[in-house]
């Protein structure tokens, strides 16, 4: 299995350009089925998830030409054999392959797709997601680890409130009701900018969405659809980890081809905590910051500080001076970093859904295990400020959702190599 060393205490400087967002990218794949004209995708981020995705698109009958150099994704479904199936080998490590059962199901009436089971960081329900589409008219059985769906007379647009806010049901959801007859009004729906990323990609495609309020959506189902050319949005999530990433150990570390206006939360409790930034409409310079504050935070639902970069934060808050809180409101599991964090010299105590960081603490290269996607990359920004050399093992978990990590930090002066 591969490994990341990284040797701590070396300065980062220089510029990081962000990729495409792997959470944006998903769901347009997902709904791309919906459509027998080709597609364009542009600046998409050539990580595992997106491969895996495309793998299951061209398994269910998609005719997929991907070119890493230009990051673009050449689609066409027109085939008339489409396999409505999506089977568990491809949606047991990629969870997002549920979401084509809102397309499939939209396009064809129907749909066998796994269940995606559980995760390191929770059991992963699709309870809201199965909601929804039932609104829509779906008839829905569970047999097998499996969801069989089907509309005979297709979908029919209705009004649905979720019961709980989710990214990937309110994405499914859209997807599924972009087709259906009627007009279909969404309420609580999660409402984070890869969800708008979509809807535009859907109307560029001739849907018929608008958001009538922050978290209520109106669709006009649509007969058909045209050719369509999408670049995917900057990766915010990635943005956000190099931003703390500059926090941790930059000095003039410049973030570009972003859109900071969607990490106003993130910059608001940066800068509450002493980090020095200067920031312009799509790049943020980040400043030697040495004294770093403690804050007391909690994850929420976008536009809330995101669950995605609850992992990054915590690093971030051991160079704290006094104590730090951060509440996970959003996954039942989701602080399986802390107890590496801990073996390499942090004081973090975890109660429930709380973890209390104790600082300023120094922290100290060991050799570590990934567990899921972002805890991974924290333990990445630990052996960046860290003692020695940390040694960082199940680096797959990492290659699902960067690209490029470590070329983008070594470009930045960072000491961070593979071991194969
Ligand atoms: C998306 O996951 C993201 N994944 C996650 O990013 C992200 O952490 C999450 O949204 C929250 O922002 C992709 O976009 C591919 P949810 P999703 O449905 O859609 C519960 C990463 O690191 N729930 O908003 O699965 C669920 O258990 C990944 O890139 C139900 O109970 O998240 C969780 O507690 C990790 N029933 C909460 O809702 C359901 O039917 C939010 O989940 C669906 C969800």
């Amino acid at each position: 299995m591969q490994k990341l060393k990284v040797k701590g205490k070396n300065i980062l400087s220089g510029e990081i350009k962000i990729s495409g967002s792997k959470n944006a990218t998903l769901p347009i794949l997902a709904a791309s089925i919906l459509s027998e004209k080709k597609i364009d995708l542009k600046r998409v981020p050539l990580v595992k998830d997106v491969v895996t995705m495309c793998h299951l698109l061209k398994y269910m009958g998609s005719n997929i030409k991907i070119n890493s150099q230009k990051k673009n994704i050449l689609i066409n479904n027109k085939n008339k054999k489409f396999k409505k199936i999506a089977p568990y080998s491809f949606v047991k490590t990629m969870r997002a392959g549920v979401i084509v059962l809102g397309s499939l199901l939209a396009r064809f009436g129907k749909a066998k797709v796994s269940l995606p089971g559980g995760c390191a960081i929770g059991t992963r329900p699709v309870d809201i997601h199965l909601y929804g589409l039932k609104r829509l008219g779906a008839k829905i059985k569970i047999k097998n680890g499996y969801i069989f769906a089907e509309a005979k007379k297709g979908l029919t647009g209705a009004q649905i409130r979720f019961p709980s806010i989710s990214v990937g049901a309110t994405e499914n959801v859209i997807i599924a009701a972009s087709l259906a007859k009627g007009i279909t009004y969404l309420k609580n729906c999660a409402c984070e900018p890869e969800i708008k990323n979509l809807t535009d990609f859907l109307n560029k495609m001739g849907a018929n969405i608008s958001w009538l309020g922050k978290r209520e959506i109106k669709i006009i189902g649509c007969k058909k659809f045209n050719h369509v050319s999408h670049q995917v949005m900057f990766d915010r999530i990635e943005a956000g980890t190099f931003i703390i990433a500059g926090a941790l150990i930059g000095k003039k570390l410049k973030i570009s081809g972003i859109q900071t206006r969607f990490l106003n939360t993130e910059i608001k409790i940066l800068r509450k905590m002493g980090v020095r930034m200067q920031i312009s409409k799509d790049y943020i310079y980040i400043l030697h910051s040495p004294k770093i504050k403690p804050v007391k935070i909690k994850t929420e639902p976008y536009p809330g500080f995101p669950t995605d970069l609850q992992a990054q934060m915590i690093v971030l808050m051991t160079k704290a001076k006094g104590k730090s809180q951060i509440k996970e409101n959003i996954f039942e599991n989701r602080f399986m970093h802390v107890p590496e964090l801990n073996r390499m010299g942090a004081k973090i105590n975890t109660l429930g859904n709380l973890s209390y960081v104790e600082g300023p603490q120094n922290l100290n290269g060991a050799e570590v295990m990934a567990t899921d996607l972002r805890a991974s990359v924290s333990l990445v920004l630990a052996g960046l400020i860290a003692n020695n050399q940390t040694v960082i093992n199940r680096v797959y978990h990492l290659d699902r959702g960067y690209e490029d990590l470590e070329k983008k930090l070594r470009q930045c002066k960072a000491k961070i190599s593979r071991i194969f």
